[in-house]
């Protein structure tokens, strides 16, 4: 221990010096806009962005992602600030390790890109409760995202204090900064409408707080199609090649470009083949579009219980670009690296044409769309023409065209656009994939190490870095500790655990009476236990024994019980999967139960346990005594796990394994795991859940050709929605790390949890 903190603190002194030499990225300048695109230090640009959260990865890994953005063509990063991450008790507020934006933006600022900051600070995101902090809700009359004095302190307050740091830290463009853009809100259109006039002056007022700020960089709204004039509407979506802005004073942006998408446990795995990206991506900019930013570049991991939902997986790859665990996905990122090229040497024509480019019709379903540029005024098209780009588009999904342009043939493939930088020559076709195409390969002492869970073999011969040991913990099974309290009546789940752990006990007590079990026996009847609306998870125990458990949201629980004469205990574990991240009326969602309990099947007829003395437990007994942290669990009672022991419920497990040789990406296979959550050295890697995705519903094969949606290409049917966790990793090499790092040529004992 004492061999880290001092490396800790090494490593802390040597950044402060950094930063302080490099307090200026760019020479200040200034950003402005007009209806063609963003104009930066006086000129008008055609902007690729990749979009990163950095509480995603580690820090660790940042400089690499990043890197990795800027070698593939961006020209800026764009990420959301993650308001719960940041100040996860009211007033106390968190910018270390995963949540130092600071240091984020500055790495974004040396590497010479520009940023895109997304403060929200609602952000949807499938991220835990859309980074609303939980304790939000508690504020006194709060309703969020409309027009209600306690949300609006909340937020400006959140929105400011993001700002004034950057503005202290000489982050924005006119300081010499990355920042060049901002966002306020998020898609709020979508929810507008629910809260009729109150939604429309809280737009309004969003957007006036917002420029009072004094950032001095342009904000955007998303899918906010009634945004003040001084706010930029932008698009989301899969296309957003049609999109026209609410005035003409406004540039075409596009913020979200869902290049891939998100998985849910017990899902399958989106894919979006890169052709129709590709193809998204060149009709957007061939029809006057100026800012296109990839959701997500990188997608990263939800850590801990960041993932939202519900039911959101831990892993958050989407299939972007570069994969969760940091490497380049192929042929994605080679094919959009060139696609940017192609874009760029467009780029001086582009921003030359100031009205829309020249139409031309090519056929049916082919046209082209021409930027000319002339010399000299630009405005009045004439003069001598000194640049010309093109595009081509096929849109026609089934079948290839050629077409004649400017006296010249060309033969365009089904859903593609040609690009023709200099109006003649194709120096790119979206469907024409040259990049290489990469295999990632599951390497023992490479890629991963494969950690077997109880149920299977502990020995695995050729893994030697894997201990053959396993230790283990039973968690009790209802309350465990002082912290319970008893109170008459249901209590919402999040009023009382206010999101500081998953999990929530309800017990109480039954008394069965002679007659009911001879009712029992005589007429075959089961009493049985009925909650009216759940969500995610409830598991019912009775006297100790798992009496049966469901899995929805806001289903009803029916479950038949067991139940003695005399007293029994009845014990109710409520779980949430993540916290709803999207939708109206948040603050109202809660988790846990709705409705009544009841005992059915009763000699006397039903019993109403709604308003039953309950026991509340919040949390894991394991949990709440951090068996997983470095300096706890050597002294907790653990047992060794006898070697042919099977898998059972409620119950911890530790091994410790060897980080392999090598610089490669260090993965778990929790596939044999069953539900809960994993720590390597401490840190939370996040949620694991053994859930199977359906057998139907992934094509053989997977056809580029024509308007995507989130189904169309999925893949992983029949199998675990996700197996791989993020384990550890080589902190030198820029991926990602989960600790302190072992010494040169030693290997470091991780814990796993
Ligand atoms: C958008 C939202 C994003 C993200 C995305 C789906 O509507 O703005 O935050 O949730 O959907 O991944």
């Amino acid at each position: 221990m004492l061999g880290s903190r001092a490396l800790l603190a090494c490593l802390v002194i040597a950044s402060v010096a950094y930063f302080a030499v490099s307090a200026e990225f760019f020479k200040p300048f200034n950003v402005s806009y007009d209806h063609r695109a963003l104009i930066i230090d006086g000129k008008r640009r055609m902007l690729i962005s990749a979009g990163i959260h950095y509480p995603r990865a580690t820090p660790e890994m940042w400089p690499d992602l990043i890197a990795k953005s800027k070698e593939g063509g961006a020209d800026m990063i764009q990420s959301y600030v993650f308001w719960n991450g940041h100040e996860p008790i009211r007033g106390q507020y968190n910018f270390e390790g995963r949540y130092d934006i600071v240091k984020f933006v500055k790495l974004v600022g040396s590497s010479g890109l520009y940023l895109h900051l997304r403060i929200g600070p609602y952000v949807c995101a499938e991220w835990n409760f859309g980074g609303f902090p939980v304790w939000l809700r508690d504020v006194p009359g709060i309703e969020f995202r409309t027009n209600n004095a306690p949300f609006k302190e909340e937020m400006h307050r959140f929105v400011k204090m993001i700002v004034d740091l950057m503005l202290d830290e000489m982050l924005f463009s006119w300081q010499g900064g990355p920042i060049i853009l901002l966002q306020i809100e998020n898609e709020y259109g979508n929810i507008e409408s629910s809260y009729g006039q109150r939604g429309k002056d809280y737009v309004k007022w969003a957007a006036s707080m917002a420029i009072g700020l004094g950032a001095g960089v342009p904000w955007v709204m998303c899918k906010q199609t009634d945004a003040p004039e001084n706010i930029i509407d932008a698009c989301n979506g899969f296309y957003c090649d049609g999109f026209k802005p609410n005035s003409y004073r406004k540039p075409v942006l596009w913020t979200e470009d869902w290049n891939g998408w998100f998985a849910s446990w017990g899902g399958r795995v989106p894919h979006r083949p890169v052709e129709d990206i590709a193809f998204a991506i060149a009709r957007f900019f061939e029809r006057g579009g100026s800012y296109q930013n990839y959701y997500m570049y990188f997608g990263g991991t939800n850590f801990g219980r960041t993932s939202g939902g519900p039911f959101y997986i831990t892993s958050y790859d989407y299939d972007a670009p570069i994969d969760e665990y940091g490497l380049l996905s192929q042929p994605k990122w080679g094919h959009l690296k060139d696609l940017h090229a192609a874009i760029k040497l467009c780029e001086p024509a582009l921003v030359a044409v100031d009205d829309s480019p020249q139409y031309i019709k090519l056929g049916p379903k082919q046209e082209a769309h021409v930027y000319h540029q002339y010399e000299g005024l630009h405005l009045n098209q004439s003069g001598k023409e000194i640049r010309c780009s093109a595009f081509l588009a096929n849109i026609d999904e089934r079948k290839a065209a050629t077409v004649k342009f400017f006296g010249r043939v060309y033969t365009l493939p089904p859903w593609s656009v040609s690009i023709l930088p200099d109006c003649k020559n194709v120096a790119f076709n979206t469907a024409k994939v040259g990049a290489q195409t990469s295999i990632k390969s599951l390497g023992y002492g490479s890629l991963s190490s494969n950690i077997m869970g109880p149920g299977q073999p502990l020995h695995h011969d050729e893994v030697s870095f894997v201990s053959k040991a396993w230790k283990t913990i039973k968690e009790p099974i209802g309350a465990w500790g002082e912290r319970n309290f008893t109170v008459q009546g249901l209590l919402e789940h999040l009023n009382v655990t206010k999101d500081t752990s998953d999990y929530l006990w309800y017990i109480t007590r039954i008394n069965m009476s002679d007659d009911d079990i001879s009712y029992w026996e005589n007429t075959g009847i089961n009493p049985t236990l009925s909650i009216n609306s759940m969500r995610d998870v409830v598991r019912i125990f009775v006297n100790g024994q798992h009496a049966g458990s469901t899995v929805g949201h806001w289903v009803q629980v029916v479950h038949p019980l067991n139940l003695s004469q005399g007293y029994n205990e009845l014990a109710i574990l409520s779980q949430t999967v993540g916290l709803q991240n999207s939708g109206a009326f948040l603050e109202k969602d809660g988790a846990g139960f709705k409705g009544q309990i009841k005992l059915t099947g009763l000699k006397n007829g039903e019993m109403d346990l709604t308003n039953s003395f309950w026991t509340y437990q919040v949390g894991l007994k394991g949990e709440f005594m951090k068996l997983y942290a470095l300096e706890n669990t050597e002294q907790a009672d653990w047992i060794e796990l006898p070697p042919e022991s099977s898998s059972s419920m409620f119950t911890w497990y530790k091994t410790y394994f060897d980080v392999p040789d090598g610089v490669d990406p260090v993965a778990l296979d929790l596939g044999t795991m069953g539900k809960g959550q994993a720590w390597v050295n401490g840190h939370n890697i996040g949620r694991h859940w053994s859930l199977v995705a359906p057998k139907e519903g992934c094509q053989n094969t997977c056809d580029y050709r024509g308007t995507y949606n989130e189904r169309k290409c999925a893949t992983n049917c029949g199998k675990p929605t996700q197996n791989w966790m993020i384990g550890s990793g080589h902190e030198a090499n820029g991926i990602y790390h989960l600790d302190v790092p072992p010494s040169r040529g030693l290997h470091q004992s991780n814990l796993l949890v």
